[in-house]
């Protein structure tokens, strides 16, 4: 790879800053300069979420097995709660992903043995509807995260997405109500966030509109829903479909225009993977996150522009991954999307979560897609699980990447791929929390470590430096059932003064975490 010289590149709206200066070419050297007082706007802990869809063995055999030895007495797998904890899982989305556009939440409800099996076309298999409603919001409430729901905006009807919130967040005595108490549960759980369907731009939704229909068809089924609950959040579906020919930022004006005075967040997808196997281009994939979030938050802007009441409207990241292995795969017939993550796939998902962290005045929730089995962080067999490489970098950002954006400034080399242009080496990230500095470095060269000096601008450095780490011995590294050879190496050392020199190895993620004074 050919390292690039530039003097100056700013990157557009909310990115990080970036300073280039010309040097050698062999010179890898880097500088993060911090000014704590520099920033971009609060971290939403929501940035942090995830998300269970009723397909392969993410809910049955992953999160829900009833009879296991390993399962508490509601069905739910212990092991996997334990790891799942682990990920202080801010916000969980449920029941699909394209599951949700055939799914009758009526189904799911009351005694578990009487409820229907149906026929389920998204995933081509047979939906047993023994995990439902009560048992998604029991486990978002034994987990003590926010449950987030996706209404069934393709073959549903706006009545039964307006009785889904009042069964759930209702008080009243109502029929519905009154359904909810007879199975078990008398106080309402109060569930704020509310999504107006999934992926309605694809084809192969179920219940697929244009952009046009789906405004319109979404506007009816939000306001039923407000008038409900006015405390409702609603998550409108903006752009999945990013086929060559499709202007998927029109379906994204459009839906904003449409329900603008409803909802809160719209809904963007992205699934990024290496096919080529091409190092260098696939840990730029970041780019490609960086671009939605920045053509999609200027698509919002511009609908809201004329408007004086303040309205705003944040993006929700909420499916987001590496994916292209295991995209037809089956097992019994059924599809099961069961991706198996190397060290290069964790050093994309830390640069993906760099990249919402750089959003974070934009983005206000992210989903990683999915939680267990499929395209998971934690993977199961019927004897135990064991921690996919994704699960240590989405765990470092969910406990300590908090408090607000950082504006860096970074002088580092970068590299020409096919696609991009001057791609950082130093992939960078950082937040502060009071006197918590945390910074977020994906080193991008696969062979060189690189030396970095980091320097505060407005604060001292206050003793001591927490490092965690995330590498392996090679770039396909992969763990396995009793195999793990990528994880977080955590040490501490001492920091004092203005200025830090730490080296990035190759191939690695580091958080750094610094008391600063
Ligand atoms: O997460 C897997 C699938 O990817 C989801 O069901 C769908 O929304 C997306 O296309």
């Amino acid at each position: 790879m050919k390292l690039t010289r530039r003097t100056v590149v700013a990157t557009a709206l909310a990115s990080p800053l970036i300073l280039r200066t010309a040097r050698a070419a062999n010179d890898l050297r880097a500088s993060i300069k911090v000014d704590t007082q520099n920033t971009r706007g609060a971290i939403d802990r929501k940035l942090y979420g995830n998300f269970i869809e009723h397909l392969g063995r993410c809910i049955d055999g992953g999160v829900f097995q009833e009879g296991s030895r390993l399962s508490n007495a509601a069905g739910y797998r212990r092991d996997v709660l334990e790891a799942v904890r682990g990920l202080d899982v801010s916000l969980l989305r449920w029941p699909g992903g394209n599951f949700s556009s055939n799914y009758h939440w009526l189904d799911g409800i009351g005694p578990r043995d009487d409820r229907p099996p149906r026929l389920e076309m998204a995933w081509g298999t047979v939906e047993s509807n023994r995990f439902g409603t009560h048992e998604f919001l029991d486990y978002a409430e034994e987990l003590k995260t926010e449950p987030y729901i996706c209404a069934n905006l393709g073959t549903g009807t706006w009545t039964e997405a307006q009785q889904w919130v009042e069964y759930c967040n209702s008080a009243e005595d109502t029929a519905v109500t009154r359904m909810r108490r007879k199975n078990g549960r008398k106080d309402p759980w109060k569930v704020t966030y509310w999504g107006l369907g999934n992926e309605m731009d694809g084809p192969w939704q179920m219940g697929h509109r244009s952009a046009e229909d789906y405004g319109k068809f979404a506007l009816e089924a939000a306001k039923l829903m407000r008038w409900t609950d006015p405390d409702v959040k609603l998550i409108a579906a903006g752009s999945s479909n990013y086929s060559a020919g499709v202007d998927w930022s029109l379906w994204n004006r459009t839906v904003v225009e449409h329900l603008q005075n409803y909802i809160d967040y719209l809904a963007i997808h992205l699934y990024v993977g290496n096919p080529n196997d091409d190092f260098g281009e696939f840990l730029a994939s970041s780019r490609l996150m960086d671009d939605k979030i920045e053509t999609t938050a200027k698509v919002i802007a511009g609908v809201l522009a004329g408007r004086t009441d303040g309205r705003k409207v944040h993006i929700a990241f909420d499916e987001y991954n590496v994916w292209y292995r295991a995209r037809g795969d089956k097992q019994r017939g059924r599809r099961i999307l069961e991706e198996r993550y190397n060290l290069e796939d964790a050093l994309v998902v830390a640069t993906l979560l760099n990249s919402l962290v750089n959003h974070a005045d934009v983005v206000k929730i992210a989903n990683m897609a999915q939680l267990v089995n499929v395209i998971a962080p934690i993977f199961t067999n019927d004897e135990g699980l064991f921690l996919q490489t994704i699960y240590y970098p989405l765990q470092l950002f969910a406990r300590n990447a908090h408090g607000n954006s950082l504006k860096l400034e970074v002088d580092v080399p970068g590299y020409n791929t096919k696609q991009w242009h001057d791609v950082p080496y130093l992939d960078v990230s950082g937040a502060i929390d009071g006197n918590t500095l945390v910074l977020n470095v994906v080193n991008r060269h696969k062979a060189e470590g690189i030396d970095a000096t980091i320097s505060l601008a407005d604060k001292t450095f206050a003793g001591t430096l927490g490092v965690d780490e995330v590498n392996g011995p090679d770039v396909k590294a992969a763990n396995d059932f009793g195999k793990t050879v990528v994880r977080v190496q955590s040490r501490t050392a001492r920091a004092q003064g203005k200025t830090l020199e730490h080296r990035f190895p190759a191939h690695s993620f580091t958080q750094l975490k610094a008391q600063l004074a």
